[in-house]
């Protein structure tokens, strides 16, 4: 069985169990390739990628991937917790510690047999850090008060938008700790880098959402979309298509019920493009051009994944070399007629 099969199996035995991860980008199938792999694996892993671009999400596959699927998956955020809770929060406490103390395991022990997701790790001070790297060492955890530890057997996916790596050269997280931690690193790409998921997410959101039922997409709309940078990922999106759909007074979501800043920036672009270039057939041409780099320049991949004929690959790509589209300077021997030679 190939790795493509091999996932596609694992990836139906659990659709049902979880959110579906939407993306057929080249970024996203590689991405759950790995999934696939280190979901089977012992390793502790790091998930890093902007706000907003799917960590949690993906850890929440890596848990509904691996043999732990049976388990409780248990997310705790440790920018969220105050310091001096953290202890009891994570390794629990017992009863009569203090007086009116009630017992409670942490959520280290909740997470027994599955997986805890330790959310924005790069937050934890000097002193939490010190602490969770001696229950990874010992695969050991003391509530707060107890005399005794008690063995766990708990995966630990832990994500950060920052670099901890940087972190780490700056001295302000634990080397050990990160070796420890990044057993396995797994990026999330940002939406801007993966643009092509863009119509397949707001699909999604749109189905999602029982308001939507009978809006389709204006014109011009997904030109707007595909050519915002989203600083905001993928949680950006959801919001705009929430707003969208709120504000859309027909069956039909316009220009109209976007974000300004999102409108902006499509005029800015029309701006700087030479005149005559900012029609539909020349964005379309820019979006085929970007599929294919994201393809690695595989064309059949590009065809298949647009739903196109080679035919007409060529003639946007033809189309995309001739209008010196921006974000890719022209190579001299396409440039138009007219044009300064270089
Ligand atoms: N590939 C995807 N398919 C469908 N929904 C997605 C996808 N990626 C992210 N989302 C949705 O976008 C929102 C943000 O995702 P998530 O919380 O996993 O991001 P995050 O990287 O953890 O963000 P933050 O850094 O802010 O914590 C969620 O509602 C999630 O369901
Ligand atoms: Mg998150």
């Amino acid at each position: 069985m190939g790795m493509s099969e091999r996932v596609t199996a694992a990836y139906t035995v659990r659709q049902a169990s979880t959110q579906t991860m939407i993306g057929e980008s080249c970024l996203m199938q590689d991405l759950r390739t790995l999934i696939w792999r280190v979901a089977r694996t012992r390793f502790t892993v790091l998930v890093e990628g902007e706000s907003g671009v799917g960590k949690e999400l993906v850890a929440r596959e890596i848990h509904a991937c691996s043999h732990r699927r049976g388990g409780a998956f248990v997310a705790v955020n440790c920018a969220a917790i105050v310091e001096s809770l953290l202890e009891a929060e994570l390794f629990g406490i017992e009863e009569h510690t203090a007086t009116g103390v009630r017992g409670r395991p942490g959520k280290f022990e909740l997470a027994d047999g599955g997986t805890l997701f330790m959310d924005e790790i790069g937050d934890l001070s000097p002193a939490a850090q010190a602490k969770l790297l001696r229950v990874l060492q010992e695969s050991t955890v003391e509530r707060v008060g107890a005399i005794s530890g008690r063995l766990i057997d708990t995966r630990i996916v832990a994500a950060t938008n920052r670099s901890l790596h940087e972190m780490v050269r700056t001295g302000r997280f634990r080397p050990d700790l990160y070796y420890r931690l990044a057993g396995v690193e797994v990026v999330v790409p940002p939406l801007r880098d993966r643009r092509e998921d863009i119509p397949l997410l707001v699909d999604h959101f749109l189905a999602r959402h029982p308001a939507a039922a009978g809006l389709t997409i204006g014109a011009g709309v997904y030109e707007t979309l595909l050519t915002y940078d989203w600083p905001g990922n993928v949680r950006e999106l959801s919001r705009v298509i929430e707003r969208a759909i709120a504000l859309a007074t027909g069956p039909v979501v316009t220009l109209e019920d976007l974000p300004d800043r999102l409108r902006r920036r499509c005029g800015d672009l029309a701006r700087t493009m030479p005149s005559g270039c900012a029609t539909l057939r020349s964005w379309s041409a820019r979006y085929v051009r970007l599929v294919l780099q994201r393809c690695g320049g595989n064309r059949t991949r590009a065809c298949e994944l647009l739903d196109i004929s080679y035919h007409t690959l060529r003639g946007y790509l033809d189309e995309a070399a001739a209008s010196r589209l921006p974000d890719e300077p022209p190579r001299p021997a396409l440039v138009a007629a007219g044009a300064e030679p270089p």
